[in-house]
């Protein structure tokens, strides 16, 4: 089904408007847009003529001096979180994947998103145009999470628009044409494994049927300069049925992460095309949606009891954002063989590396004890930083003896239980500062380049038993 438009182009530049200008928005140039009819239904010709990101009609090489490079601009998020992780708000005709394990809230976040999108800020008369498109529930389920959620605006906040669209459709032939009727500037689709285009042979969900799909949306997106959410769940084997093929169809890649039993979930970049990744948003799945967590620090810190053994305080580095975190130990008396090492947000071979590291180094005893370490608050951590952290909080509870209440530790640990220095240690301090913390245990300075701020002790060790003799109360 042709629909035909008419669009204008810029002979000098390539810039494509829905308005003749007499002046070219794009390079300046006078009269040089002409009039251009297009079918509008054909994505693909429609992307190959699309200037949203510079594509040009003739594609001939320019020199970089010719190409305009001026910053993206960027539709405003309402959710600070989401924004942050995404580099500051979503740039028209890019398209975002948001996966995650089935359960762990996207199609909550998403509909959150979409509903105060659609309300109008105070000097608009309109908010944006916003087209939910579920495959996976009725109009009906959805029309009732919406109203569960609303109930949380209505308690100090604006009321949700009611102006938001709700499509539910896995067709995606229709839903492009739908798409192409209501010109969206926003367009969610939840999720990708659940569309399907019919004259494809294979079912909806299989890698050919979600790579395809998402390149329709894409080019759609490119050509109409809407932006676009795609949900993708993960399967069983991490990887997403599909979504780790469409991480290079996407500019954007987030996951919503988190214990599905805890309630802070963690919405982390991993490919940004337009911006830093490892941006992390934080969020509490509460029963009237997702809040954002803008203390996480303190918020990770809320049920941390002081002065029991088997507890440390690490700072991790989530972006550009320095996060306290409680990390506990335990150990306790085999009574198998083979004794165990059970860590929990912790990567098994960390743990394995500084078990050994405290046996041989430091003398603890472990090889007749199991080894647990846990990182409070469903947070995984990969950074070496959190090193003496970790030996700390084991080391703590093998020698039943507390570490300091007030005091941070931050420092990778080497084989040899040498401590080595970590990246952003500024940050991390400022932010244990902050949180009210007296000391920090670093690695001791080789350079004194930048100076470290006050406000907090500096304790510098120069190896791990060094560091403990500082940390842990006496015996
Ligand atoms: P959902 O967004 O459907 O997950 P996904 O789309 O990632 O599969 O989230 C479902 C879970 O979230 C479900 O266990 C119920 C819970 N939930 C809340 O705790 N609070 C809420 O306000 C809502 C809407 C859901
Ligand atoms: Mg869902």
């Amino acid at each position: 089904m042709a629909k035909l438009t008419t669009q204008y182009v810029c002979q000098q530049c390539g810039r494509v408007s829905a308005r003749p200008f007499g002046k070219c928005p794009g390079c300046g140039g006078w009269n040089t847009m002409v009039e251009e009819v297009i079918e509008a239904a054909s994505a693909s010709s429609a992307a190959a003529k699309s200037s949203v990101h510079g594509l040009n009609a003739r594609s001939a090489p320019k020199r970089m001096s010719e190409i305009a490079g001026d910053a993206e601009e960027r539709i405003q998020l309402p959710i600070g979180e989401f924004a942050r992780v995404l580099g500051g708000g979503v740039v028209p005709g890019s398209i975002v994947l948001v996966g995650g394990d089935p359960g762990i809230g996207k199609s909550t976040l998403l509909l959150q998103m979409a509903m105060e999108m659609a309300t109008p800020v105070e000097d608009k008369k309109q908010g944006f145009k916003v087209l939910y498109v579920s495959g996976e529930e009725s109009e009906r389920q959805i029309k009732m999470r919406a109203m569960r959620l609303t109930r949380l605006a209505g308690e100090g906040g604006k009321p949700f628009s009611e102006d938001l669209l709700l499509l539910t459709e896995t067709n995606l032939d229709t839903i492009l044409e739908q798409v192409s009727a209501v010109n969206p500037d926003l367009l969610i689709v939840d999720s990708i494994q659940t569309v399907y285009l019919p004259d494809m042979n294979s079912t909806a969900g299989s890698v050919s049927q979600v790579r395809e799909c998402a390149n329709r949306l894409r080019e759609l997106a490119k050509s109409s300069g809407m932006a676009v959410f795609l949900v993708g769940h993960v399967t069983k084997e991490g990887v997403i049925a599909g979504p780790r093929v469409l991480e290079h169809v996407v500019d954007t890649v987030l996951y919503l992460e988190g214990d599905r039993f805890q309630s802070y979930r963690l919405l982390r970049s991993v490919k940004n095309r337009f911006g830093a990744t490892a941006e992390v948003g934080v969020f509490e799945m509460r029963d009237r949606g997702m809040v954002e967590v803008t203390n996480p620090s303190e918020a990770f810190l809320a049920e941390r009891m002081v002065n029991t053994p088997g507890s440390a305080i690490a700072v991790t580095m989530e972006g550009t954002r320095p996060l306290l975190v409680e990390i506990q130990g335990l150990t306790s008396p085999s009574n198998v063989g083979n004794p165990r090492r059970t860590p929990n947000g912790v990567d098994f071979n960390r743990l394995l590396m500084l078990t050994a590291v405290l046996t041989r180094r430091m003398g603890l005893r472990l090889a007749e004890h199991d080894v647990f370490a846990n990182v409070i608050g469903g947070l995984r951590i990969d950074e070496p930083a959190a090193d003496l952290a970790i030996a700390a909080a084991v080391a703590s509870s093998f020698r039943d003896v507390p570490v300091r209440a007030d005091t941070v530790l931050i420092g990778e640990v080497g084989l040899s239980g040498e401590l080595r220095w970590v990246g952003q240690m500024n940050a991390r301090l400022r932010e244990a500062a902050k949180l009210g913390f007296k000391t920090a245990v670093i690695p001791h300075r080789v350079s004194h380049g930048e100076a470290l701020p006050t406000g907090i002790e500096i304790k510098e060790a120069r190896s791990l038993r060094e560091a403990l003799s500082f940390a842990l109360l006496p015996e």
